[in-house]
């Protein structure tokens, strides 16, 4: 299974993903952990120039072609290997997060970004994706708690552009049916039941 975890930044998606990598590997399940943009040797070169704050003027175009090349490396490399291996995949972040930051944030027109998308990934779309959902002002809370020199590139940014990153995310899962939207704002813990559940319903555990 491919399970992808999006959200703006501070949602809380690192945190429920390595709760569900904890859940699956407690019941003997194989897994693999990635994080985008990253996971394998020229992904993680394209991952430091994407977020190297020194790149500030780089322009929106080259910013979603570094992102899919990142990707489409990820994708042959490691994700479909995996995959055929018997391995639940999940991703910290897929094509949706080019979909929702490039398009609806940046404003690269969104028809554009499906189509790279499409280039990037194939047909190795997730088969369920969270997105945990946090208002901004929740977002801006958990920002403030860390120090400026910790954030990278794309954190930095204003607050109307992850404005636009969340409504961007809503309008997607309004037409993708392997979309969960999760309440973010709820505990860790309930979060984290609410993942499960769906998961299970999916496999046909709950039957
Ligand atoms: P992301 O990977 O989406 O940026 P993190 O998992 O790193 O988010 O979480 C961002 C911050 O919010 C961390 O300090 C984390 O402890 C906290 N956090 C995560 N989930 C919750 C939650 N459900 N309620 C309150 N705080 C949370
Ligand atoms: P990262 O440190 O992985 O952030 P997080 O822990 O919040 O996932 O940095 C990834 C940043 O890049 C994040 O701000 C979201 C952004 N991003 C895009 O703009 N487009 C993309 O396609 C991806 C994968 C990430």
């Amino acid at each position: 299974m491919f399970i992808s975890f999006e959200g703006i930044d501070f949602s809380g998606k690192s945190t429920q993903v390595k709760l569900l990598e904890n859940y699956l590997k407690d019941q003997n399940k194989k897994v693999k952990l990635i994080r985008e943009p990253g996971g394998t040797e020229i992904s993680e070169k394209i991952r430091k120039i994407l977020l190297d704050k020194e790149n500030n003027h780089m322009v929106m175009e080259t910013e979603i072609f570094l992102f899919s090349a990142s990707r489409a490396q990820l994708v042959r490399e490691v994700i479909r290997p995996s995959l055929e291996k018997g391995y639940y995949v999940i991703s910290d972040r897929f094509h949706d997060s080019s979909t929702a930051y490039q398009g609806y944030g940046r404003g690269l027109p969104v028809d554009s970004i499906v189509k790279i998308n499409n280039l990037a990934i194939g047909n190795t779309v997730p088969d369920i994706t969270f997105f945990i959902d946090i208002p901004n002002e929740v977002a801006i809370a958990r920002k403030a708690q860390r120090s400026m020199s910790d954030l990278d590139r794309i954190e930095v940014s204003d607050e109307n552009f992850f404005e636009r990153v969340r409504n961007g995310y809503l309008k997607i899962a309004e037409s993708e049916k392997r979309f969960r939207v999760i309440d973010g704002t709820k505990s860790i813990e309930e979060i984290n039941e609410m993942i499960i559940n769906e998961i299970n319903i999916l496999e046909g555990v709950n039957k």
